[in-house]
């Protein structure tokens, strides 16, 4: 990504145009008509012209093969159909939503959409949009399986049996039910809306607590909080509140572990934290991605210890101690 020749501009430019087109196609279904066999580029259902510009960026980035008349996926394109991984119409609205850069960096987040609503979301979720909501938190449901158990293998050591386990803004419930299965008493605490959804996955396998994090109480004691996906979301005055609050609802001795990701100490990297960064601005009033220094002041302004940091995949958990 970096910018070291003049010919990477260029290929950021490319980038975002291959983008465009790949959603656009998966948006209208092509790459799933092309996944059960050759099709002829008459019959893709798209302008002439528009087939005969775009598909060549297709095959330039290896997606498809074929002649001037008929279009296939290659082995590659399958794979990358078949594992989920190519980008979804979601990203043409993304697209649009960046579009309006200039007037966020001149008035700040969040976006404002095609209907001049604001974008704003409270974690992704809407309560004046519960199909939306399910939406997201399928998806997150979906892509949480490893990092849950990822989450479940460093923190179990940590804990006695049937430990009682918080998990702050639980959402679709994944990583908390890996806990309860385990024997744990797992409480899911979120918004209304999105405690519905959870309550319809996980029935009485784990307890709810429905509130505004900010201000309900937040019950307890636990013996862990976890915060997977949360602080990301907040201002720094808002996290550093909540970090008091959590270690009030926390045993003598009860840790948390906070999963997210977070800027280097010269907040250049890594990309995912930077990159995110962005989502954070456009969809919350006052998210970003912090950095482990801003972490460890909070941690040790609402009591805890110094922080273990454990670096997971793609995030880090950093797990703290009420002193
Ligand atoms: C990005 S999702 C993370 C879900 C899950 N923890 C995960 O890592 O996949 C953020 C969650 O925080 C919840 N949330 C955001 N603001 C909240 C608030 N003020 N009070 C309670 N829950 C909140 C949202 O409803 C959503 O379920």
């Amino acid at each position: 990504m970096k910018l070291e020749t003049d010919r990477d501009a260029t290929e950021w430019v490319y980038a975002a145009k291959a983008l465009a087109v790949v959603s656009a196609y998966m948006e209208l279904g092509i790459f799933a008509k092309l996944a059960a066999g050759p099709v002829r580029v008459s019959e893709l259902g798209l302008d002439a012209r528009a087939a005969l510009t775009t598909l060549p960026v297709l095959r330039h980035v290896g997606l498809v093969a074929g002649d001037a008349d008929v279009v296939t996926l290659t082995p590659a394109g399958r794979r990358a159909l078949e594992a989920g991984d190519l980008p979804t119409g979601r990203n043409l609205e993304a697209l649009r939503d960046l579009s309006r850069m200039k007037d966020v960096l001149l008035h700040g987040g969040p976006v404002v959409g095609d209907d001049g609503k604001s974008k704003g979301t409270t974690g992704g979720t809407r309560a004046d949009d519960p199909a939306a909501t399910a939406r997201f938190l399928d998806m997150l449901y979906a892509s949480s399986e490893s990092a849950a158990a990822t989450t479940f293998a460093w923190l179990s050591p940590m804990l006695a049996a049937r430990s009682r386990v918080l998990d702050l803004g639980g959402g679709h419930g994944r990583y908390l039910r890996v806990f309860a299965d385990a024997g744990h008493h797992g409480t899911l605490f979120d918004l209304p809306h999105v405690v519905t959804y959870a309550r319809g996955r996980h029935g009485d396998a784990i307890d709810y607590v429905e509130g505004d994090f900010h201000e309900s109480p937040l019950g307890g004691p636990y013996d862990l909080a976890l915060l997977s996906n949360i602080i990301h979301g907040e201002g720094d005055a808002e996290v550093e509140r909540l970090l008091g609050r959590l270690a009030a609802a926390l045993a003598p001795g009860g840790r948390v572990a906070i999963k997210d990701m977070f800027l280097d100490e010269q907040a250049a990297g890594p990309a995912n934290a930077a990159f995110f960064g962005l989502t954070m601005l456009f969809m919350t009033r006052a998210g970003r991605s912090p950095s482990f220094a801003q972490l460890r002041g909070w941690l040790a302004a609402a009591g805890f210890g110094p922080p273990q940091v454990i670096l997971l995949e793609t995030h880090s958990l950093v797990v703290a101690q009420k002193a």
